[in-house]
């Protein structure tokens, strides 16, 4: 019987149907489940779980492509179901400890930290007061802090505050947008105009593409407008994104990196768990799902799985 790999995912796309394609070339299937659709109900077979699609079966391997945002409660249930398939012995690409470690920047940067990546000095706290104090001084040395929401993404709801160009910009109210918290990061200002940050892909711990995004606007993401432009994976760079997607634990992982003045050339600014690649894939000229299919099958499962079961599935 073919290998039956649930693909978690609150949209279907291009994203989802690559991943299909990739396991159909493996002989596998991939079926698109949205989790906020699975449930548990303990009446229904000895693991409790229902998936939809699979029956009272669990799927061999699951790949995490989305989780809708909702309520505390609902996004935390939906982390739950990938634990818990985690603990019943299915493996999950990327796991939800890692995705949890990706989504809180604060905690990425304090992992980053500690492990002795590069990263820009950054802060957390949920002291508005304590933050307006660290503004101020970091203002008063002449420098710029980047206030991100601590669950961001794709470069939405960045403000830069202390002293930019020049001119003091007091923190803005905490509550809506930033969680009632304030996670702060120096500002590295672009070494060159129009500027760029990397995004670096790591599959299996090894670094396989790179590309530049390019933009005018300091924030580069490709949905904030910026280009992206291939990019040579030079030895420098791949390291740097390898050591982050390591001391975060990430099966795989999208690696943002700034280029920065001396002594530190490199900053990781970010590493994304459950990362796109549609516009890497424009720049890279090898098929990115199947680079992530194959380092599921033949090293997450071929890891998990005695070697004789996955063969006489296979
Ligand atoms: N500390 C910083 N200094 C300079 N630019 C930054 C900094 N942090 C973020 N940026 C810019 O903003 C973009 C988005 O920030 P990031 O932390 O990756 O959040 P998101 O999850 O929204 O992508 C980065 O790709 C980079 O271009
Ligand atoms: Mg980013």
């Amino acid at each position: 019987m073919a290998l039956r790999v649930a693909i978690f995912a609150d949209e279907t796309g291009w994203h989802t149907r690559q991943l299909q394609a990739a396991l159909r070339a493996r002989g596998a299937q991939g079926r698109c489940v949205d989790l906020a659709e699975c449930r548990i109900d303990t009446g229904v077979s000895w693991h409790g779980l229902v998936i939809p699609g699979f029956g009272r079966e669990l799927p061999d391997a699951a790949i995490v492509r989305g989780i809708a945002g909702g309520s505390f409660e609902q996004v935390t249930r939906r982390l739950g179901l990938l634990h818990a398939l985690r603990e019943l012995g299915v493996p999950v690409y990327n796991d939800a400890r890692a995705i949890e470690r990706s989504v809180d920047k604060a905690m990425t940067s304090q992992l980053l930290h500690a492990a002795g990546v590069p990263t820009p000095p950054t802060w957390c706290c949920e002291s508005a007061a304590q933050a307006r104090r660290l503004v101020m001084a970091e203002g008063a040395a002449g420098r710029a802090l980047v206030l991100k929401p601590l669950f961001g993404s794709q470069g939405k709801g960045l403000r830069l505050v202390g002293s930019v160009d020049g001119e003091p910009q007091a923190l803005p109210a905490l509550d809506a947008g930033y969680g009632c918290l304030a996670y702060l990061q120096r500002f590295i200002p672009p070494l060159a105009d129009p500027g760029f940050d990397w995004r670096v892909l790591v599959v299996g711990g090894r670094a396989i593409a790179a590309m530049r995004r390019v933009s005018r606007h300091w924030v580069h993401n490709v949905a904030q407008g910026a280009r992206g432009e291939p990019a040579p994976l030079c030895p420098a760079l791949a390291a740097l994104a390898e050591d982050a997607a390591r001391a975060l634990g990430m099966d795989y992982a999208g690696v943002d990196i700034l280029p920065a003045a001396a002594p530190t050339p490199l900053l990781v600014i970010e590493v994304n768990g459950v990362a796109a690649w549609h516009g890497l894939q424009k720049v890279t000229p090898f098929n990115i799902a199947r680079a992530l299919v194959h380092d599921l099958l033949d090293r997450r499962l071929a890891r998990e799985r005695p070697l004789a079961e996955t063969a006489c599935r296979a």
